[in-house]
Order: structure tokens, then sequence, then C-alpha cells
């Protein structure tokens, strides 16, 4: 298995390109089941991720080509089952279950199961698809839903869920009559994902607010549309600008889908200056300590949270970081002590007690956003770190290292 290994201590300088948004790409490229002919889609990130969604889209029968810009074609659809093979390795494939159902008239789709973040169950996707009338089966650890033709609904989702929204807004498109989504989620990529929709010709009004109304159509026709940037990524290297003392520019981001974070880093002693090519994070050198709870979007982003966590083993004092939207969203905490760190995890805070310098270690990534912390410690760490189980951060980040190296970190990937 591959490994990164860093030498820590280089201050981060330059400029970085910010790749598209996976997890706007992930439903956009789903929503293409909704409707026959070529969609193309620009901006989609070289991930694993990406190479997963094309895999389960293909099993289906749909026909993808090109690198930049993607074009993806649902005119024959074979098949309707996502294997338990693919959902497993990736829990966003449960975004097809929605627009199978609406376009098909039925999906089998197998359940993700548990992960390392969390339980993370789908009752919401599965009660709103009944609410609009989709008789649902769970089966041999499967999701199976039916409907001729789904009836719009008013559905309220009891937690605030992304996907969930995501799901369930795809499938409204072409229900029967108006669907009205209460407790919606407000992230940026829901709104890229009705933006796109709407260029199909669906009709969907609020998506950004908690209130989304969908007004069903009878079909869809193909689009052409941009992905947003990361804002994850952009935010990982905003704090990597922190962590080493570093000046980065970061080149196509949106600031304003960061500006929890933003205002976080600038109480933490970051300059943060909007600049025609993005944003430039610039960091002291110092590192104060501030409080961070997580939320849902505009709230302080639960993908960022193992990044901040090392930002503040870094910091002046004693930071509380607190949860919200995860059970079990603290993988990194272990690791990060290996390097150093001062962590106190109670429940669903940790409690981080700042220190001057943290060290090198033989480190092991744990998920995604977990990586991305223990690659930010390793970079601002005294001597060489050596990250094992580097899959995951391909899931996420489109090349990191590359990236990193290019604004001055001594990184490099060994191939095993
Ligand atoms: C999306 O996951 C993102 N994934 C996650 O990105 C992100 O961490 C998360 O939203 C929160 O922002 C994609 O967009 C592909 P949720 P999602 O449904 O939609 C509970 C990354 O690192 N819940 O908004 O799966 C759930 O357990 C990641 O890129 C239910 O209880 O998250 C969680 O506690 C990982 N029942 C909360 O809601 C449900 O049916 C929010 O989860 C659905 C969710």
């Amino acid at each position: 298995m591959d490994k990164i290994i860093i030498e820590g201590g280089r201050r981060l300088c330059g400029e970085v390109q910010i790749s598209g948004a996976k997890n706007a790409a992930l439903p956009i490229m789903c929503s293409a089941l909704l409707t026959e002919g070529w969609n193309t889609y620009h901006n989609i990130p070289d991930l694993v991720d990406i190479r997963t969604i094309k895999k389960l889209l293909g099993s289906f029968g749909v026909a993808i080509e090109g690198e930049g810009p993607i074009r993806v074609n649902a005119a024959n659809l074979t098949r309707c089952e996502a294997s338990y093979d693919l959902v497993k390795t990736m829990r966003a494939s449960i975004l097809v279950l929605g627009p199978l159902v609406a376009r098909m008239g039925m999906a089998r789709v197998s359940l993700p199961g548990g992960c390392a973040i969390g339980a993370r169950p789908v009752n919401l996707h599965i009660k709103a698809l009944q609410d609009m009338g989709a008789e649902v089966e769970l089966k041999e650890g499967y999701v199976e839903a039916r409907a001729k033709r789904l009836k719009g609904a008013n559905i309220y989702f009891d937690l605030s869920t992304v996907t969930g929204t995501e799901n369930i807004m795809m499938a409204a498109c072409l229900a029967e009559g108006t669907t009205v989504l209460g407790n919606a989620a407000k992230e940026p990529e829901v709104v890229n994902l009705a933006d796109v929709l709407n260029g199909m010709g669906a009709k969907i009004s609020g998506a950004g607010t908690d209130v989304i109304t969908i007004k069903g159509v009878d079909r869809l026709s193909p689009v052409e549309a941009t992905v947003i940037p990361d804002r994850i990524e952009a935010g990982t290297f905003m704090i990597a600008a922190g962590m080493t003392g570093g000046d980065v520019i970061l080149k196509g981001c949106n600031p304003q889908h960061l500006e929890a974070l933003i205002n976080k880093l600038k109480d933490a002693g970051m300059d943060m200056l909007f600049v025609e090519e993005g944003l430039r994070a610039v960091g002291s050198g110092k590192i104060r300590s501030v409080d961070v709870k997580t939320l849902p979007y505009p709230g302080f982003a639960t993908d960022l949270q193992a990044q901040m966590m090392a930002l503040m083993a870094m910091g002046n004092g004693l930071s509380v970081i607190t949860e919200t939207v995860f059970e079990n969203r603290f993988m990194h905490v272990s690791e990060l002590m290996r390097m150093g760190a001062d962590i106190v995890v109670q429940g669903h805070r940790a409690i981080v007690k700042g220190i001057p310098k943290l060290r090198g270690a033989p480190v092991m990534a744990t998920d995604l956003r977990a990586s991305a912390s223990l690659i930010l410690a390793a970079l601002a760490a005294e001597g060489r770190t050596e990250l094992s189980r580097v899959y995951h951060i391909d899931r996420g980040y489109q090349g990191i290292e590359k990236k990193l190296s290019a604004l001055g970190a001594d990184i490099q990937r060994v191939r095993a």
C-alpha cells in the first residue's frame, strides 16, 4: 500500500488551484439518470470517488466519455441495482436511489452500512420516498423501492441531511405534483445540484434555504453544467497556511462558501484577504486557540473539523471542539496524539491543549478528512511523518502531494 512521507517544518507559500467539489460532482453525475441524452459536466475532480460513481453508473448501462469535461448519457438503462460491492466503498452511492425510482419506477440499492465516522443511516431518504408514495422494502441488506410515478408531498427532514435533500430533490423533479422539503440542507452543493436540475428543465425554488419547493415535470432534458469549487479542499489549504506560518493564494475558490472557517481562522490570528484569484490565507506563525462547533451549513463544516483540530493542537491555549453532526468523528485524535498533541475527548467534545511543536511519527489514516488533518500536522511537525492507508486521501483530494510540493512542502508518495 502507498505511503506519504513528509519532512515537516517548511513554510507553504504560493498559489494553489482549487479543484471541483467532490460532494457536488457526485450528485450532479447521478442527476444524469433523470434524462436521456448527453449531459456535459465541467470541473469534475479527478478522484477515486468519481471513478467509483462512474463504475456504478456504468453498471446501470450509463455511457460515460471524456475526462474534462465529462459527458454522461443515461438513455439506455439496463439495470436498476446498486450492488453491495460498490456501495460499501462509497456511501454516496445512495444518491442513485431517488433518480432511479423517479425515472425507472424501481431501484434496488444496497444499504451502505456503518462507517468510520458514525452509523450514518439512510432512514430519512427512505421515509421521504415513502411519503411520495413509493413502496419500500428492506431485503437482504438492500433497499427496494417501487413507484409507478412518485407523487408530490410535504416532507420534513428531522435532521438536516445533505444527500437526503439531494436524493429527494432529484426524485421530486419527475414526480406528479409539487413537493415541499422542510428543514432541507442548505449546503452550496445542494444549490449547485438544484441549478443543474433547473438547467435540465426542473422547477425548483428555494435551494440554499431550508424550504425547497419542487414542481414535478414530465421530462427533463440534457444539460451542460459546471461543478462549484471544493470548499473543503480550499479550507484544508487555508489551514495548511496557518499551520506553517505560510502565505497561500487559493485560486478559484468561492470565499462565500467558507465564511464560518474564514472567521474562525481570523480569530485564530490569520489574515484572510479577498484577492482577484480567490482568497489569500496568511499565517502569522502564532496560533490563537479558539473554540469550534460543527453544524450544518452555514455553520462550521464537519468536513473541516479534523483539520481545524490539527491547527488547534498548536494553539496558544485551550480549544474546545464540539462535533454535532456525526457521533464518531474523532478517530484522528489518537493519531494526532502520537505526534505529541494534547487532546482529551469527552463525548462529543475534544479539549485540545495547544503545544508549541508537533513531532513527526508513523501515523495511519482512518477516513478522508482524518488523513487531511494528519497531513497538515505533519507539514508543521518537527521531523518525518509516514502516513499509511493513503487511499482515503485519494477519495477526496486531487493530487494533494503535487499541490503541496508546489507550495514548498517536502512531501512524497512512496508506491508500494
Ligand atoms: C454529506 O454526507 C457529505 N457527503 C459528507 O461528506 C459530509 O460530512 C456530510 O454531508 C455532512 O456535511 C456527500 O455529500 C457525498 P448527512 P451525508 O445525511 O449526506 C444523520 C466527506 O468527507 N442522518 O447530511 O451522508 C447522519 O447520520 C464527507 O466528504 C440520519 O440520521 O450526511 C448524520 O449524523 C463524509 N438519517 C447527519 O444526519 C438519514 O437518513 C447528517 O448527515 C440521513 C442522515
